[in-house]
């Protein structure tokens, strides 16, 4: 697996953490920045980092911000992609098992660094179940299509 990494000045701590845990996980990944604590646009970040998982370049991604919720917003603006802001562990279980999600979103402004580590892991080892939530998908992908 190959997992695309990002976050903007307000996720750097968080983001390092998961480059730790890909690190240890043996898992490939490329860190997409941001470089610096200076304000910077998240969909800067989240839209090409999203479709490199679009375009198969990276299997799945993870992206940071201050609460997640703009990287979530922007990275599903790109088709194809099924981003999930997750600030739980179940969560992070569930959209893997049900919606196949390809993107991880998290803010560093709500959950602490263990959390997100957590969360990260379990998004990471998940498989998609199959089955009926196939059938689900594929409504949102034919939808996508028409769009
Ligand atoms: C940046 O201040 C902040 O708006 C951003 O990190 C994110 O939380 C947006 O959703």
């Amino acid at each position: 697996m190959k997992v695309a990494v990002a976050s903007d000045h307000g996720g750097i701590h968080i983001r390092a953490e998961i480059v730790k845990l890909l690190e240890e996980m043996g898992i490939e990944y490329e860190d997409f920045g941001c470089d610096c604590e200076t304000s910077v646009d998240y969909p800067d970040y989240a839209l090409p980092v999203a479709e490199k998982v679009a375009n198969g370049e990276f299997d799945r991604a993870i992206l940071i911000c201050g609460t997640g919720i703009g990287m979530s917003i922007a990275a599903n603006k790109v088709k194809g992609i099924r981003c999930s802001l997750c600030h739980d562990v179940y969560s992070a279980r569930l959209t893997r098992e049900h919606n196949d999600a390809n993107v991880l979103a998290m803010g560093e402004r709500v959950i602490g660094p263990g959390l997100a580590r957590d969360i990260a892991k379990t998004w990471l080892t998940t498989d998609f179940t199959g089955d009926r939530h196939e059938r689900r998908i594929g409504k949102i992908m034919d939808y996508e299509k028409k769009a």
